[in-house]
């Protein structure tokens, strides 16, 4: 069967590089994005499929209820992927509202707007509710903080979420399971792990590591930087979700991760080694980053600066995905090597992606 997929988000880090996974696999099926374009949110991150005859791109808000029922009928979505989101942490203690308004209001507006098409308008015709699926895109972050030697978190962890961002994820977990106990809305939610890859906002830890050392400034780490992230790939992420709507069963919640826990200084480290590395290796980089002095220099990590830390910073997050891999049968393609390696070339190569972020 064709999915027409509505990928709400698809301008993002996530959903970006996830549209352009889905029609590099599935190229018969339709996707339309929508996206509110905020400070995250960039068309250029889809310029791969632009001019695909199966994409289409909204520019529109998801708590806009009606909008969201338009775009059902018109283009018969019949899959529904919920990335949008406000998702940088640092963001949420400084300003919660935005959080509450796209993570939680948004959400119930989208399943008010698929619970009204899929289910209660064919019904009061007395017809079957149309074949659909929700897929809620979800963190790690709404189980809490783990020590040291606790286990990873399982599915069955019980939510404990720490930050304004995080409880706001957690709320809209709790409404998208609520939609299909209660109405029997045929969801599948996956919380998934710290993500790397292209495309990433150049605000979060790797990305600002790399465009920092390009422009030889500090590189700013939080307390005493051994806070521990179990990272992944961003196409294993797109990969994960694909099994989880093809193969997970109705109403399940499946962790995606890679098994990939690092301190936060040593990711910094090792993202310090692998430029130091391609500027000796490639004396051009030097003449196209003049200012990346440091690099240059071979002493990118000379750059690490220890800031005040983040407020209730959680200390370690791990994710268990054996329930993936046992029921979907997933296992992340890249390691951490070569999917690190791809992320620092990436970056290497389109610095016009994000200087016109930058500046
Ligand atoms: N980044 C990670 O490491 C990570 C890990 C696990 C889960 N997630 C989840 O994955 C999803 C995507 O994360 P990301 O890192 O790509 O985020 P992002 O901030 O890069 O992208 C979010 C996108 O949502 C759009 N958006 C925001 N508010 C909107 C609204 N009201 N209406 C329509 N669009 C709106 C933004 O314009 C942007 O394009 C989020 O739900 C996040 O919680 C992220």
């Amino acid at each position: 069967m064709q999915k027409r997929l509505l990928v709400t988000g698809g301008a993002g880090f996530i959903g970006s590089n996830f549209a352009l996974y889905w029609l590099k696999t599935y190229p018969k099926d339709k996707i339309i994005v929508l996206d509110a374009l905020t400070y995250a949110g960039n068309r250029d991150n889809l310029i791969g499929v632009e001019n695909n005859p199966n994409f289409t791109f909204v520019h529109g808000n998801i708590c806009n209820t009606e909008l969201v029922e338009t775009l059902l009928v018109e283009h018969e979505i019949n899959t529904l992927i919920h990335f949008a989101a406000e998702s940088h942490v640092d963001r949420s203690i400084t300003g919660p509202d935005a959080f509450i308004e796209t993570n939680i209001i948004g959400t119930y507006s989208l399943l008010k707007a698929v619970k009204k098409i899929w289910i209660d308008e064919p019904k009061a015709q007395d017809l079957p509710m149309i074949p659909h699926r929700f897929h809620h895109v979800s963190t790690d972050e709404v189980y809490g903080a783990l020590s040291k030697t606790d286990p990873a978190f399982t599915e069955e962890t019980a939510y404990a979420p720490n930050s304004p961002y995080s409880a706001s994820k957690a709320a809209s977990d709790h409404l998208v399971r609520a939609y299909h106990h209660t109405y029997g809305l045929e969801v599948t939610t996956s919380n998934c792990s710290n993500n790397y890859g292209p495309f990433h906002f150049p605000e979060k830890l790797i990305p600002l590591i790399i465009t920092n050392i390009l422009h030889d400034k500090p590189l700013p780490i939080y307390g005493d930087g051994q806070q521990i992230r179990d990272w992944l790939y961003v196409e294993d992420h797109a990969q994960g979700i694909d099994l989880v709507i093809n193969k997970g069963q109705i109403g399940e919640n499946y962790n995606i991760g890679g098994h990939n826990e690092w301190a936060n200084i040593d990711i910094v480290k090792v993202v310090c080694k692998l430029l130091n590395e391609k500027f000796q290796s490639t004396p051009e980089l030097a003449v196209q980053y003049p200012k990346a002095k440091s690099a240059i220099e071979n002493n990118a990590e000379s750059l690490i600066t220890f800031v005040e830390d983040r407020a209730g910073h959680d200390w370690r997050y791990a994710i268990n995905a054996t329930k993936s891999k046992n029921e979907l049968s997933y296992h992340p393609i890249e390691s951490f090597e070569t999917g690190i390696n791809k992320t620092v070339e990436w970056y290497l190569e389109n610095n016009d992606w994000w200087n016109d972020l930058l500046f």
